[in-house]
């Protein structure tokens, strides 16, 4: 039955499959935890059961020892093992950054429903921005800067690690290290509002070539389609929405810079297929309830069909 429980947690959605050192420790944690509670209730049933046998039989000095040890000591001392290995094993969950090392960072900001994702270089200029999708290299520690626009969200990729609040006014650190390849699931995991539940993401962790041939590719964009461009550009989406390499630069939506590689559409919601972005296009707040994009089903249909089949070849 164990495994039947444990194996339905596998997957890139998994802290019990982990996919980094630092989920490798969350990992180990819940499992000397999980030992550890489990003597404690053994030891406690066996009092109950001690106790409610020989009743009849033990003085009452023995059933006080019997009490004393298996109900308050041996608890007792398990407890305080369990809470000095966890804060032992801490350091190597949560590895500390110091501030002045300068290293290149990820900056995700959570935003009703969706994550706004910046690569910054060495000095914490912005080499560029992103959506709902993290590119890692893999063997090396992916440091993160956490923000929040709005309410409180919470970052976590069980697969790679602990979680961590995302706090309005702050940035909190993160580091995250994937040892092999992969597309790991990341969710919000702090109650957000209306779509909480549809506020999820990818990272995908890759080898540390591709990863630099992908930071360089990115500084530019060269959207084919110039028809569907201008459709987009026309109905105003620029003014929310940016595409690098275009007149589009609005900063208050997701930057949709080669949003054709995406593989996932409005925040791991739907599909990345055209009939897919042109339902969120039409109708955002059926698809994702108190989403701010508001709805543009008033347009034609054909200018709908252009703007998704623009996004969805847009590289
Ligand atoms: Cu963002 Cu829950």
């Amino acid at each position: 039955m164990a495994t039947s429980l444990v194996s339905s947690c596998s997957g890139s959605h998994s802290t019990l499959d982990p996919a980094g050192p630092e989920a490798a420790k969350v990992a180990q944690l819940f499992y000397v935890m999980l030992a550890g509670g489990a003597v404690i209730w053994i030891g406690l049933v066996s009092v109950f059961i001690y106790a409610a046998r020989k009743k009849h039989q033990h003085t009452e000095e023995n059933a006080g020892r019997v009490i004393l040890w298996g109900g308050a000591i041996i608890p007792s001392v398990i407890l305080c093992a369990l809470l000095s290995y966890g804060m032992w094993l801490m350091p190597a969950i949560r590895p500390w950054v110091p501030d002045d090392q300068s290293v290149r960072r990820i900056e995700v900001t959570g935003e009703q429903f969706w994550w706004r994702v910046r690569y910054l270089d060495e000095a914490d200029g912005i080499m560029f921005e992103t959506a709902n999708e993290v590119r890692i290299p893999i063997g090396e520690p992916a440091h993160f800067s956490l923000k929040a626009a709005d309410v409180i969200h919470s970052f976590w990729v069980p697969s790679l690690g602990g979680k961590m609040d995302m706090i309005p006014g702050r940035t909190n650190p993160l580091t995250l290290t994937a040892d092999r390849e992969g597309t790991y699931r990341g969710v919000c995991a702090e109650f957000c509002g209306e779509s909480h539940a549809l506020m999820a993401f990818t990272v995908r962790a890759v080898s540390p070539a591709d990863h630099e041939a992908w930071l360089a590719e990115r500084s530019a964009s060269d959207p084919q389609d110039a028809e569907g461009l201008a459709v987009f550009l026309n109905n105003g989406c620029g003014a929310c929405h940016a595409i690098s390499g275009t007149a589009a630069n609005g900063r208050i939506g997701p930057d949709l810079t080669a949003f054709g590689e995406r593989g996932t559409l409005a925040a791991g919601t739907l599909p990345h297929t055209a009939e897919d972005i042109a339902r969120f296009v039409a109708h955002p707040g059926e698809i994702k309830p108190g989403v701010k994009m508001p709805h543009f089903g008033m347009l034609p249909e054909d200018d709908i069909k252009k703007i998704a089949a623009f996004l969805k070849e847009l590289r």
